[in-house]
C-alpha cells in the first residue's frame, strides 16, 4: 500500500520527507514524490523509480520548506509513471492519498463535463480535482474536504496542501490509516507510526471520517460537524521493526491477517449494482471473454495451486475446458492449441521469469493473454494483451498468503463471470455464489482468526516440533488446498510434507504411515465426507497422528478432538478461505516452534527471477 507523510514546524522540511519515506519503503512502491510550501509557494517533485532518484531530481531545486507533504506510491489504478506518481495538484489543491476511490470513473467525467483537464490515470487525481473543486467554491479548507467527503466512495488517507494556506497540513481518513504526531519543532502525519518515530514518539490516530489540521504550533480536530477540538496525544515505545509489522511477530502474521481487507480489496469495483462479476474497470471488452472455448492456466508455486482451484472453479460454473500447467514445463511441451483459447498467468510479484517465459511463449504462436497480477505495472502485467489486478498490497513475507488468498478470490470472480457470459447459471445462483466471497468470506476469515482460533493453531502445530515428515490429504477441492498447504508447511518450517489424494494414498505411499506420522486431513465437500472420513482411518489405523480441518456438516462420524478444526462457515468459498486461513496458520505456529526464518525461509527468495 502507499505510504503517506506531512510535516509543518520550525525545520527544514524536505530532510524529514525523504527519511520518512524511506522508512516506509518496507510497505513497498514503485513511484515516490513531495509537495513542498515555501514562502506560501507549492512545488511538487515526483517521479517513478526509488527514494534516490528522487533526492536527484531535487538537487536541481533546493528548498527550505518547512511545510511538506511525501508519497511512496504502490501502484493500483494507473501504472508506476512519473505522471501517476504523487503528489497531485489539480488547480490549487495538492494531494497524497492511499487507498482506492471506488467511483472515481463516474467523478472523473462528471469533472471533465466541468471542464477539468486530468494528466494521470490515477483515481487520486479525481480526488484532488474534486476537493479542488469545493475549495474554490468555498475558499475553506475544512468545509472543501467536508464536502467532498460526502460524494468519495472508497478508501482513502489523505494529506493535502491548499494554495493559500501558509503553513497548513490537511489530513483525513476513511477506510485508511493515518497517524497524526507532536513533535518538538512542529507537527506530523503519517500512514503508519513508523515513519515518524525518527522525529517523536507522541502520535494520534486519526479517527475515521476526522479532518486534522496542523500548522506549526497547533493541531486541531474537526468532527463530522465540524466542532474544532485537540488531538489526546498518546505515548509509545514501539520501535521502527515493530511498527513495519504493525505490532505483529512477522510480516507473514500480519498479511494473513490483511486477507479479509483483501479480498474485499480484490472484489472492489469489480461487482456490478445487481451484485453480479464485471471487469469492465479492468479495460476488458465483453467481446473478448465471448470468444473463449478453453483456457489455459500457466503459472509456478503458490501461483499454480490457486490456479489448479480456478480451474475447478470455471470448469464448474462455466463449463469451459481449463487445464493448469507448471510454467517451467509449459513451453517445452505445449499443449494442443485451438481456436478460442486463453492463456492465464498468474503472478503475485508479476516477475517471476518462468511464468514470464510462458507468457512470451503463448503471445509468440498468438494466443491471447490475461494477467492475474498483484504488483501493479510489472513485465508480466504488462505484457499480458490484459490484466486483472488481486490488489493484495505489497506482500513483504517471502511465503506468499493473501497473495494466493486474492489470486483464489479473483479466479472465483473470473468463473462467476463466465458463468454469466455463457448463461451456464442463473444470475441469482451467480449473485449467491458471489455473496458468499463479497459477504461471508471476510468474516468466516477474521472468525478463523480469533484468539481462540489461534490457541488451536499453537496446541496442534507443537506435533511439528519433532517431526520432519508429514502428510497433507484431502478429495476434490481439498486435495488441491492440501497443496498448498504441503507448501506452506515445507517453505516456512523445512518439515517435508506432500500433499495427497486421500484415495490415492493407499495406492502406495500408505507405506510410509507410521508411529506419529503428522497427517492433516482437510474435509470441506459434504458429499465426499465419506470417503474421505475413511481414508482418514486407513492412516489413523497404521499409527498417525491426525489433524482433521473439517467443515462443521462433514464430522458426522467424527467427534471433534483437540487436533480438530470445525470450520463454521456455510458457504463453499468462506469454506474455502476458512480451510485456507487453517493451513496457513498452521504452518506458521510450526515454523515458530521450530525456530524458522519465518519471513525469510533459508534458500527462497520473493520473486524468482531466474528460470
Ligand atoms: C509461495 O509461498 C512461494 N513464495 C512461491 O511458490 C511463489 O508462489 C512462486 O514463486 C510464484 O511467485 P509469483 O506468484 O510471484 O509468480
Amino acid at each position: 500500500m502507499c505510504g503517506i507523510i506531512g510535516y509543518t514546524g520550525e525545520s527544514e522540511a524536505l530532510s524529514k520527507m525523504t527519511k520518512g519515506l524511506s522508512v516506509l519503503e518496507y510497505r513497498g512502491y514503485d513511484s515516490v514524490g513531495v509537495a513542498l510550501q515555501e514562502d506560501g509557494e507549492i512545488k511538487t517533485v515526483k517521479c517513478r523509480g526509488r527514494i534516490g532518484d528522487l533526492e536527484e531530481k531535487l538537487k536541481q531545486s533546493p528548498s527550505h520548506a518547512r511545510c511538506a507533504i511525501g508519497h511512496t506510491r504502490w501502484a493500483t489504478h494507473g501504472g508506476p509513471s512519473d505522471r501517476n506518481a504523487h503528489p497531485h495538484r489539480v488547480g490549487s489543491t495538492v494531494l497524497v492519498h492511499n487507498g482506492i476511490i471506488e467511483n472515481h470513473k463516474q467523478l472523473k467525467e462528471r469533472l471533465i463535463d466541468l471542464g477539468v483537464e486530468f494528466s494521470s490515470e490515477t483515481d487520486t487525481e479525481v480526488a484532488a480535482a474534486l476537493l479542488d473543486l469545493h475549495y474554490q467554491t468555498c475558499n475553506d479548507p475544512v468545509k472543501a474536504i467536508r464536502r467532498a467527503m460526502e460524494e468519495l466512495t472508497g478508501s482513502y488517507a489523505f494529506g493535502i496542501l491548499f494554495d493559500g494556506a501558509k503553513g497548513e497540513v490537511y489530513a483525513v481518513r476513511s477506510g485508511s490509516p493515518l497517524i497524526l504526531a507532536k513533535g518538538k519543532d512542529g507537527y506530523y502525519l503519517a500512514s503508519d507510526m513508523t515513519a515518524l518515530l525518527p522525529f517523536t514518539n507522541l502520535y494520534y490516530p486519526l479517527k475515521e471520517g476526522e479532518i486534522a489540521r496542523l500548522t506549526p504550533t497547533e493541531a486541531k480536530l474537526f468532527d463530522d460537524e465540524s466542532k474544532e477540538h485537540a488531538p489526546t496525544w498518546e505515548q509509545t515505545d514501539m520501535t521502527a521493526e515493530a511498527a513495519q509489522k504493525d505490532g505483529f511477530a512477522h510480516f507473514m502474521l500480519k498479511e494473513i491477517f490483511e486477507e479479509a481487507k483483501a479480498v474485499e480489496n480484490a472484489l472492489a469495483s469489480r461487482v456490478d449494482e445487481n451484485g453480479l462479476p464485471d471487469f469492465a474497470q479492468d479495460g476488458i471488452d465483453a467481446a473478448f471473454w465471448k470468444r473463449i472455448r478453453n483456457i489455459q492456466i500457466v503459472a509456478c508455486g503458490s501461483a499454480m495451486h490457486a490456479g489448479l482451484i480456478g480451474a475447478r472453479l470455471i470448469e464448474d460454473y462455466a463449463a469451459i475446458p481449463t487445464s493448469v500447467y507448471i510454467a517451467s514445463e509449459y513451453r517445452y511441451h505445449p499443449p494442443v492449441t485451438g481456436e478460442g483459447t486463453l492463456v492465464i498467468v498468474v503472478s503475485q510479484s508479476g516477475e517471476t521469469a518462468d511464468s514470464l517465459a510462458a507468457l512470451r511463449y503463448a503471445k509468440s504462436v498468438g494466443i491471447p493473454t490475461l494477467g492475474i497480477v498483484n504488483a501493479v505495472g510489472t513485465t508480466i502485467a504488462r505484457e499480458a494483451d490484459y490484466c486483472i489486478y488481486t490488489y493484495a498490497g505489497p506482500e513483504i513475507a517471502v511465503a506468499t498468503t493473501k497473495g494466493y488468498c486474492t489470486q483464489v478470490a479473483v479466479l472465483y470472480l473470473l468463473a462467476l463471470h463466465f458463468a454469466k457470459i455463457r448463461q451456464t447459471m442463473s444470475p441469482t445462483r451467480i449473485k449467491g455464489l458471489l455473496d458468499g466471497l463479497r459477504v461471508e468470506t471476510p468474516y468466516a476469515i477474521a472468525e478463523m482468526l480469533t484468539q481462540e482460533r489461534m490457541q488451536a493453531y499453537r496446541r496442534i502445530a507443537q506435533v511439528f516440533q519433532d517431526r520432519d515428515h508429514a502428510f497433507y490429504i484431502g478429495r476434490g477441492r481439498d486435495y488441491l488446498l492440501s497443496m498448498e498447504g504441503a507448501l506452506k508447511l515445507k517453505e516456512i518450517s523445512y518439515v517435508h510434507t506432500e500433499a495427497y489424494a486421500s484415495g490415492e494414498l493407499k495406492h502406495g505411499t500408505i507405506s510410509l504411515i507410521e508411529d506419529g506420522t503428522p497427517v492433516i486431513a482437510l474435509c470441506t465437500e459434504p458429499s465426499l465426507a465419506e470417503k474421505a472420513e475413511n481414508n482418514v482411518h486407513e492412516v489413523e489405523s497404521r499409527g498417525a497422528h491426525v489433524i482433521r480441518i473439517y467443515r462443521a456438516d462433514c464430522l458426522k462420524k467424527h467427534e471433534a478432538d483437540t487436533d480438530t478444526i470445525v470450520l463454521n462457515a456455510k458457504s463453499d468459498i468462506a469454506c474455502f478461505f476458512s480451510a485456507m486461513i487453517a493451513v496457513q496458520m498452521i504452518a506458521y505456529e510450526a515454523a515458530v516452534r521450530r525456530g524458522c526464518d519465518i519471513d525469510r525461509p533459508r534458500n527462497l527468495a520473493k520473486s524468482v527471477t531466474v528460470e
